[in-house]
């Protein structure tokens, strides 16, 4: 089998728990895959991943071996996983809007010299190009998407800012011969998930929901972005939980508030109301309480592997049966059964 050839856009917790995944799947054996959903699609396994560059703006990340530098601070992804030395540089892209106003104050850009994003991309036989910059980083991420079609790759983007469902993306991507998959991951065990699960399953059982919220509170540096992110993530949020209900509802779905001391947990909280038989009422309180870093990476491994199939099929454009499955803001929005039945058709 050949490898996978992957270029990382941001070497923050998402990538760490992504790179670490890698190595932590391909040293317990193909038979005990706990907490990956596919050991095998297409005939990839996450040990056929490699990856060939990685682009941050950090000092202490930049100049490092991707195997180091995913551990270094700010990230406070947990640590599952030996990473051997990968012989891979992080090299410096340019800032742009990369660093918002809280990250700013803990990180110290690198003063060394950007490099041509596109011609080490290209140099380093990367096929596909991982956006994992903070969300909010508007710029830079509509900038790497277009150093990722000079170079001649498949973009995957996990970020907030609208790229794949974009039509005008999507023609440019379908023209260059290229797929592109997006926007905004959505995660394993992660709130939208567990929301969309609950709200779909009792719209199928004859329940009228009227009113549901989820909000929640982390402590990565993201969500200290509150002006940036909060408001890009709360469109796509509540809109992604809208279009699971057969009827309008009232909907409020958003990442909330900064708490430091959370470090990489996440505790999300969710309210369901309505009513079902004979008009009786209802309620559902949940909380839930993950790790940030990990929720993304099962998905990510399987986003990779499924790209793969489609730069094998020659297809280009926005993959709907990949983006409906693992995003958030895919360019249409499918109930999570409809999108599981259309992404395992695709792979098969
Ligand atoms: N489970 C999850 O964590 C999850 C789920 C869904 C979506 N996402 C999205 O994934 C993305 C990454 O999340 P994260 O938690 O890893 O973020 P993070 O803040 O930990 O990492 C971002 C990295 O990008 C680097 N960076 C900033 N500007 C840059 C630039 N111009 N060029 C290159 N690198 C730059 C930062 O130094 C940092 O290393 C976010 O957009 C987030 O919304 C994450």
């Amino acid at each position: 089998m050949t490898k996978i050839r992957v270029g990382l856009i941001g070497v923050g917790n998402c990538a760490s728990a992504l790179v670490q995944g890698v190595y932590y799947y391909s040293s317990i054996g193909r038979e005990s895959f706990t907490g990956l959903k596919y050991s095998n699609i297409g005939g990839f396994y996450p040990e056929d991943i490699e990856f060939t560059c990685a682009f941050d703006v950090a000092k202490g990340k930049v100049g490092r071996d991707l195997s180091e530098a995913i551990f270094a601070p700010p990230n406070n992804a947990p640590r599952f996983a030996e990473v051997p030395s990968l012989g891979v540089e992080v090299l410096k892209g340019p800032i742009m809007d990369g660093l918002n106003e809280y990250a700013k104050k803990i990180v110290e850009v690198d003063a060394s010299k950007e490099v041509d994003v596109a011609d080490k991309l290209k140099e380093s036989g990367a096929e596909m190009f991982i956006n994992l910059l903070p969300g909010g980083a508007q710029k830079a991420s509509l900038w790497y998407a277009e150093e990722s079609l000079k170079a001649g790759c498949a973009f995957v983007n996990a970020t907030p800012t609208i790229i794949a469902s974009d039509p005008a993306w999507d023609a440019r991507f379908q023209e260059a011969g290229l797929p592109i998959v997006g926007d905004d991951l959505m995660d394993q065990v992660g709130a939208t998930f567990i929301h969309k699960a609950i709200l779909e399953a009792l719209a199928r059982r004859g329940v009228l929901i009227s009113e549901t919220y989820q909000l929640d509170v982390g402590g990565g540096t993201e969500s200290a972005d509150i002006e940036r992110v909060w408001g890009a993530k709360r469109i796509i949020k509540t809109k992604t939980i809208e279009s699971i209900l057969p009827y309008k509802a009232s909907v409020v779905a958003g990442s909330t508030d900064f708490v430091e001391f959370l470090g990489n947990r996440r505790d999300s909280y969710m309210w369901v109301s309505g009513i079902y038989f004979g008009g009786a009422p209802f309620e559902i309180e949940l909380r839930l309480n993950t790790l940030d870093a990990p929720n993304a990476g099962s998905i990510l491994i399987d986003v990779i592997r499924s790209v793969k199939i489609a730069l094998n099929r020659g297809d280009s454009g926005h993959i709907l049966p990949i983006s409906a499955y693992a995003f958030k803001h895919p360019a249409k929005i499918t109930p999570l059964h409809e999108a599981e039945k259309l992404f395992e058709e695709y792979i098969k």
